[in-house]
């Protein structure tokens, strides 16, 4: 049987997981992960046009415009690897306009997945946050330190990960969440992201396997 590609966007707030689990995620099921987040932090750093104008929104917790996220977004998901492997949407939408600009050009997910952490937990998870710019992995000092001391020595801090900064990004998340959610009701799925990854991720991918077995099921009948 040939495999049905899967349509997944991933929510929540800043620092509930995300990325942790899309790396589990694309392990599992190999779709191809679109985080705007990533996209906007290698165009900052290449000193790109882009990552020149979005720069100064990043730094300080704001969203980016949408004009320039929105055509970022549907470049990438237009290109031939994630309409034959399949998409998974992390970052995006993140206001109810970008939530409306996949609406107009019919571009849906099969799930909307929503990861919940309460606030004091979300704080500490990004104050405690680093990044391996080598590998593009995600570390946190206290939770998931890593192994060897060449990559700690390499570990960078993400500018917008003080606990003022987070606080703004928390409060723009909870300004749009409502509106954005309103989009994908039918197919939200909301997930307790304050338990150890592996846990968290085996209800995600229940979720997806049963997805994929839908979606492969309904390709084959006449
Ligand atoms: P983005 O990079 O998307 O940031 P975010 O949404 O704030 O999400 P984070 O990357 O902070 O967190 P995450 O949920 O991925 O958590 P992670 O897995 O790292 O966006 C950054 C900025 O770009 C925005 O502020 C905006 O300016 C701009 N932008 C992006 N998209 C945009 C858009 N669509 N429109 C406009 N602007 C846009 O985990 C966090 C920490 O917790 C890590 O240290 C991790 O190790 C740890 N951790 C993870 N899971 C667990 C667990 N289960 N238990 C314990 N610790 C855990």
């Amino acid at each position: 049987l040939k495999k049905e590609p899967l349509k997944v966007m991933i929510s929540g707030a800043p620092a509930s997981g995300k990325g942790t689990q899309c790396e589990l995620i694309v392990q599992k099921f190999g779709l191809v992960h679109i985080s705007t987040g990533d996209i906007l932090r290698a165009e900052v750093s290449s000193g790109t046009d882009i990552g020149n104008k979005a720069k100064e929104f990043m730094n300080s917790g704001r969203l980016v415009p949408d004009a320039i996220v929105t055509a970022m977004v549907t470049a990438r998901l237009s290109r031939q690897d994630a309409k034959e492997k399949g998409w998974l949407l992390d970052g995006y939408p993140r206001s109810f306009a970008q939530a409306q600009s996949l609406e107009e050009l019919n571009i849906s997910p099969d799930i909307y997945i929503v990861l919940d952490v309460p606030d004091e937990i979300l704080i500490d998870r990004c104050v405690g946050r680093r990044l391996d710019p080598v590998r593009g992995k995600i570390y946190h000092l206290k939770n998931f330190p890593p192994d060897s001391d060449e990559i700690k020595a390499r570990l960078v801090t993400r500018a917008d990960d003080t606990e003022e900064k987070v606080k703004a990004r928390l409060e723009i998340y909870k300004q749009n969440a409502a509106a954005i959610s309103s989009t994908y009701t039918s197919i939200t799925n909301k997930i307790d992201g304050n338990r150890p990854k592996e846990i968290v991720f085996k209800d995600i991918d229940s979720l997806l396997t049963q997805l994929q077995k839908d979606k492969t099921a309904k390709s084959v009948k006449p």
